[in-house]
């Protein structure tokens, strides 16, 4: 069924909880109601909103946007060691994750309370605690606008990267992900390498994969805050991914800084650097950064999109003038 409303608040759309009108807001619950509703839009702008985890609304969205509904979780297949399953789109995420702990279905543990959908996952291949989500898809079906059908995208056509993919590249705003299919493994395979993991979940009685799980909660929820209660959108920006003589030029007048090696370059956590450089904690009228966790911007109270963006430019300015480096935004602003 399609449903649409126009002048939709979207507040409770975005997990900043900022305050912005639709013109046109369509819901739908059945993926074969996208060709309608792309003969309707005609040449409106469009945009497809899912849980708005990710998402900072500028100003008022003058278009349509597209809210999909579809929750299913089916087994295609099963063996003695892996689960193939089909998930669609509009399943909040950690529902997924807790629906493969309850069956001891390794693969996505290490990802739990990660706020956002199925279908957003892979488009910034969202990662935590050492695992990113490439690791465990399979496929991604999608609806073509241009050619209004579905197809379905191997993993190894999705050019994952760090919290990147085809979907914000060459497919972006071409495709609309319906379902995910991912394959999760019955076989243990703990991953508690990063940080302080092993030592929770050591202190919770070991490596199953519920302790895991628990131990995830217990450090996300000491860092990072609720977006019920305190608006935002998880980490703001990317960890900037620099060459290794530019990070170790860096490291050599700031020994304390922690450098990540990835195949790509030498990570710097850009919360680092953002606390060095005094901002974490810090407030500008309805707009500051979390105490905890330099790397998530917050709203304080009634902030809008402006006031957040100019916010986090000063703030990518500043670490420019110091650092000599630049940090991008990880949210999409629309
Ligand atoms: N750090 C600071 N000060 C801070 C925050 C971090 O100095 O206020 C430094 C510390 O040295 C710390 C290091 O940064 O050891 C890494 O911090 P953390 O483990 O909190 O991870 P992060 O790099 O800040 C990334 C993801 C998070 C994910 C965590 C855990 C990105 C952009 N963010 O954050 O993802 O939960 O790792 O794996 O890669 C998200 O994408 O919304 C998100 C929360």
């Amino acid at each position: 069924m399609i449903t649409t409303r126009k002048n939709r608040e979207l507040k409770e759309f975005n997990s900043f909880g900022i305050s912005a009108k639709a013109s046109e807001f369509i819901e739908f619950d059945c993926k074969e109601d996208l060709k309608e509703i792309f003969e309707s839009i005609g040449d409106k702008k469009w945009e497809v909103i899912s849980g708005g985890n990710n998402i900072l609304f500028a100003s008022n969205w003058d278009g349509v946007l597209i809210h999909p509904t579809m929750r299913s979780i089916n087994t295609i297949s099963e063996s003695d060691t892996d689960v193939v399953v089909k998930v669609d789109g509009a399943l909040e995420w950690d529902d997924f994750v807790n629906w493969c702990t309850d069956r001891e279905l390794w693969g996505a543990e290490n990802l739990t309370l990660i706020p956002g959908y199925v279908g957003a996952a892979p488009v910034q291949n969202i990662g935590a605690y050492g695992t990113e989500v490439k690791d465990i898809i399979e496929s991604v079906e999608m609806f073509c606008v241009e050619s209004r059908k579905f197809l379905t995208l191997h993993n190894s056509h999705c050019q994952f990267g760090y919290r990147d993919s085809v979907f914000k590249g060459l497919l972006k705003h071409a495709v609309i992900i319906t379902a995910v299919t991912f394959r999760v493994s019955k076989v243990a395979n703990p991953q508690i390498n990063y940080g302080d993991l092993k030592l929770k979940v050591e202190e919770l009685g070991g490596a199953t994969i519920k302790n895991i799980q628990n131990a995830i909660i217990e450090i996300r929820e000491s860092k990072l805050p609720d977006p019920k209660i305190t608006g935002n959108v998880g980490s703001f920006f990317k960890n900037p991914v620099v060459e290794h003589h530019v990070a170790e030029q860096l490291k050599n007048k700031y020994p304390d800084m922690p450098v990540y090696i990835t195949p790509e370059g030498s990570k710097i956590p850009a919360g680092w650097l953002i606390e060095k450089a005094g901002w974490k904690g810090s407030k500008d009228g309805n707009v500051g950064i979390d105490p905890r966790q330099a790397l998530v911007v917050i709203n304080l109270g009634g902030a809008t999109g402006e006031e957040i963006l100019k916010f986090a430019h000063t703030i990518q300015k500043d670490l420019k003038s110091k650092f000599e480096i630049e940090i991008e935004m990880e949210v999409n602003t629309l």
